[in-house]
């Protein structure tokens, strides 16, 4: 059976990345309204066997197919088969279309020692654990993955596991789990990796212009592109990408765009979020990722800001 992919046939997606902290549904409200992202995911859903609800009440709440007219994929963090499956399965009562399972965060020991990347330290085990998760998946049926556990080649062994067990498409992040953040993403493998498989492979990884994005997908072939830190350091990255907005903004454009990006994020996060404390922290973690040299002074006050009214008030010093 081949599933309905969470974005138009015929197209090059461009998507929103997963960010736990930060693609919250508020941000993801915000840029579906702004620049329309083909398809968003869900900040990563931990389930955990064993636990007296295996997924929270609140991550349930996330669980849903679409959200503002874009498809939403719900992505499942976790370990063993039959907890995923479990998993799966509550996601899709409360409403998911899209499952993606996460095979790249490099933070395992935060979700039980083998989750998430650490998966791919157990290549053997994998196999079951995509099948389980296929059957289970009534809809689309993805893998964001790393290029490695630490060999950035052990993606080519394990396509052929991918693709027998019958997974829709790849979220390829090339660095390895070892590498967490350091270095660069190398896309020379992100081209192999299209050229070696049939299944479509979306191009993860240190997009942060347009130039760059659009040079990613002529150099690899790949199926679509997904922004991640770019999209909160530029959230009109995507508009730039589909060549409605200039490919590189005057300094004064963009101070404009990030004046109203956080105050439209200081008008919605109150409403997601418990009180002035969280709040203010959930702002300065999108402020930690707008890393444009240009606003350095400006942002350093943001993420020092003692209060929202002083958090307000910084906003307007972005110039
Ligand atoms: C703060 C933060 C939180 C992240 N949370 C998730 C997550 O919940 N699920 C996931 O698959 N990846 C997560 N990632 C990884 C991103 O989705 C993405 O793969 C990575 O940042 C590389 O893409 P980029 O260079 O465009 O940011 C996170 C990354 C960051 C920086």
């Amino acid at each position: 059976m081949t599933a309905i992919l969470p974005w138009t046939p015929g197209t090059r997606p461009l998507m929103l990345a997963p960010m736990q902290g930060l693609t919250n549904r508020a941000m993801r409200a915000l840029l579906i309204e702004w620049v329309r992202p083909a398809t968003v995911f869900t900040e990563l859903i931990r389930v955990r066997p064993g636990a007296r609800k295996i997924v929270s009440d609140a991550d349930r709440r996330e669980a849903g197919g679409r959200q503002g007219g874009a498809p939403l994929v719900v992505q499942l963090i976790g370990r063993d088969p039959a907890g995923l499956v479990a998993g799966a399965e509550l996601a899709q009562a409360c409403g998911a279309e899209h499952l993606n399972i996460n095979m790249g965060c490099p933070y395992g020991r935060m979700h039980g020692g083998s989750a998430g990347g650490a998966l791919l330290k157990n290549p053997a085990g994998l196999a079951a654990t995509l099948v389980a998760l296929r059957q289970a998946a009534h809809g689309s049926f993805s893998v964001k993955l790393r290029a490695g556990y630490d060999d950035p080649e052990q993606v080519f062994a394990l396509l052929p596991v991918f693709e027998e067990a019958g997974v829709d498409f790849l979220i390829l992040h090339p660095r390895t789990v070892r590498q967490r953040y350091t270095g660069r993403a190398d896309h020379r493998i992100t081209a192999r990796v299209v050229a070696a498989t049939r299944l479509p492979v979306i191009a993860n990884g240190d997009i942060m212009t347009a130039a760059a994005g659009l040079a990613l997908l002529a150099e690899t072939g790949a199926a679509g592109l997904m922004l991640g830190r770019g999209a909160m350091n530029d959230p009109f990255l995507f508009a730039r990408l589909r060549g409605e907005k200039p490919a590189e903004p005057s300094q004064a454009e963009r101070a404009a765009e990030l004046r109203d990006f956080f105050h439209e994020l200081l008008r919605r996060y109150p409403a997601l979020f418990c009180g002035d404390e969280q709040t203010l922290r959930k702002l300065k973690e999108v402020a930690v990722q707008v890393t444009d040299p240009r606003f350095a002074g400006p942002i350093r006050d943001l993420k020092r800001a003692k209060g929202l009214a002083r958090f307000a008030d910084h906003i307007e010093a972005i110039l």
